[in-house]
C-alpha cells in the first residue's frame, strides 16, 4: 500500500511516498529557514505564501523520486492540526483536490501523532506501552501510548516548548536561527559550568522552561556571559536533564516497555545520547532527517490509521490547536 504524505504545518512543505508504512520511497523538504532567518523568527503570513509556491513541485518531486503515478498511490496523508492556520490549509486543500480527482481516501493526521511515527519507520517496531517525549518547537508532551492512536497525556509544558526555549536562548545570546541547532554547535566547543535554574516542578511530569530562559536573560542584561560556547553548552544541558530525567521517571512509574523520542529537537545529539545513556529501558529515536518536519512520517501515521478505518472526507478542516489526547 503506498501513501502521499503532505506536511504543511510550519516552515517547511513536505511531501513524501511510503510503502506499507514503512518505506520511504521519497521524502522531500522544502524548507524556508533561510526566508524566515531574516526575520528571526517565522513569519505566518510569509510562511503561508511559500507553501503556495512550494506545494507542486514538491508533490511532484516526491512522486517522481518515488517512481510512482497517481493510479499508484492508495491515499493521501495530510496534517489538519496542529500549525499555523494559513500553511495547513495549503497542504489539506491541497490533498483534497488530489482525493477528488482521483478518487483516492483522505486521511487527516495530527502532527504531533506524526512525529511520534517517525519511530515506526523502521523495521523493529515499538512495542506498547510505551512512553513518547514528544518536543518540537510548539509542544513538549510526555504521552502514554497503550496501542496504536491510543494516547494518554501524561505531562506538557505549562509555558514555553523545549524547541522554543532553544529559539529563545538562541536570540538571547545573539546566535542565530534556528535555535536548537546554533545552540547545539556553540555548545560543543563550550562548558556547562554557568548553573541554570532546572526546573523540576516537583509533584508532577510537567515541564517548564520559562525560568532557565529568564535566568539566562538577566545574565546577559547583567554582562554575566563571559563565553557564549559556555552558555550555549550550560543552557543545553540544564534542558536536557529536565528532559531525559522526566522522561524516564513517567516511563518508569506506568511500567512503560520503552521510551521514544520525537519532534525537532530529539535531533540534538546530547539530549540522544544522554536518554540512551541514562535510560534503563529500550529508547527508539527516529534518525535526523525524520526528527525535524518532514511528511514520511506523515504517511507512517496515515498507514496505521487507514489500517484502523479512520478516514476523512472532504469536509476535513484545518484546526491549528488541534489535541493529540
Ligand atoms: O518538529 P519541528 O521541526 O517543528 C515543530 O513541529 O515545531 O521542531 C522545530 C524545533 C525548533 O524549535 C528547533 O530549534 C528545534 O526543533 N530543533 C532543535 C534541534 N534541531 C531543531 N533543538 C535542539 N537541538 C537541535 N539539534
Ligand atoms: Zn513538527
Amino acid at each position: 500500500m503506498k501513501i502521499l504524505g503532505i506536511e504543511t504545518s510550519c516552515d517547511e512543505t513536505a511531501a513524501a511516498v511510503v510503502e506499507d508504512g514503512l518505506k520511504i520511497l521519497s521524502n522531500e523538504i522544502a524548507s524556508q529557514v533561510e526566508i524566515h532567518a531574516r526575520y528571526g523568527g517565522i513569519v505566518p503570513e510569509v510562511a503561508s505564501r511559500q507553501h503556495t509556491l512550494s506545494i507542486v513541485p514538491i508533490i511532484q518531486s516526491a512522486m517522481s523520486k518515488a517512481g510512482v503515478g497517481w493510479q499508484d498511490l492508495d491515499a493521501i496523508a495530510v496534517t489538519n492540526g496542529p500549525g499555523l492556520a494559513g500553511s495547513l490549509l495549503t497542504g489539506v486543500n491541497t490533498a483534497k483536490a488530489i482525493s477528488l480527482a482521483w478518487n483516492l481516501p483522505l486521511i487527516g493526521i495530527n502532527h504531533l501523532e506524526g512525529h511520534i511515527y517517525a519511530n515506526w519507520l523502521t523495521d523493529n517496531k515499538p512495542e506498547f506501552p510505551l512512553v513518547c517525549l514528544t518536543v518540537s518547537g510548539g509542544h513538549s508532551d510526555l504521552v502514554l501510548m497503550k496501542g496504536h492512536g491510543d494516547y494518554t497525556l501524561l505531562g506538557r509544558t505549562r509555558d514555553d516548548a523545549a524547541g522554543e526555549a532553544f529559539d529563545k536562548a538562541a536570540r538571547l545570546l545573539e546566535l542565530g536561527y534556528p535555535g536548537g541547532p546554533v545552540i547545539e554547535k556553540a555548545a560543543a566547543s563550550g562548558k556547562a559550568t554557568i548553573p541554570l535554574p532546572k526546573s523540576w516542578i516537583k509533584g508532577t511530569n510537567d515541564f517548564s522552561f520559562s525560568g532557565i530562559k529568564t535566568a539566562l536573560r538577566r545574565l546577559v542584561e547583567e554582562g554575566g556571559i563571559i563565553n557564549k560556547a559556555d552558555a550555549a553548552a550550560s543552557f543545553q544541558s540544564a534542558v536536557v536533564e529536565v528532559l531525559v530525567g522526566k522522561a524516564i521517571s513517567v516511563a518508569q512509574e506506568y511500567d512503560a516497555c520503552q521510551i521514544l523520542l520525537a519532534g525537532g529537537v530529539a535531533a540534538n545529539k546530547h539530549l540522544r545520547q544522554k536518554l540512551v545513556n541514562d535510560s534503563p529501558l529500550p529508547v527508539f529515536i527516529p534518525p535526523m532527517i525524520l526528527c525535524t518536519d518532514n511528511a514520511a512520517m506523515i504517511a507512517a501515521c496515515g498507514y496505521y490509521r487507514f489500517q484502523a478505518g479512520k478516514t476523512s472526507d472532504l469536509s476535513l478542516d484545518v484546526i491549528p490547536d488541534l489535541k493529540l489526547a
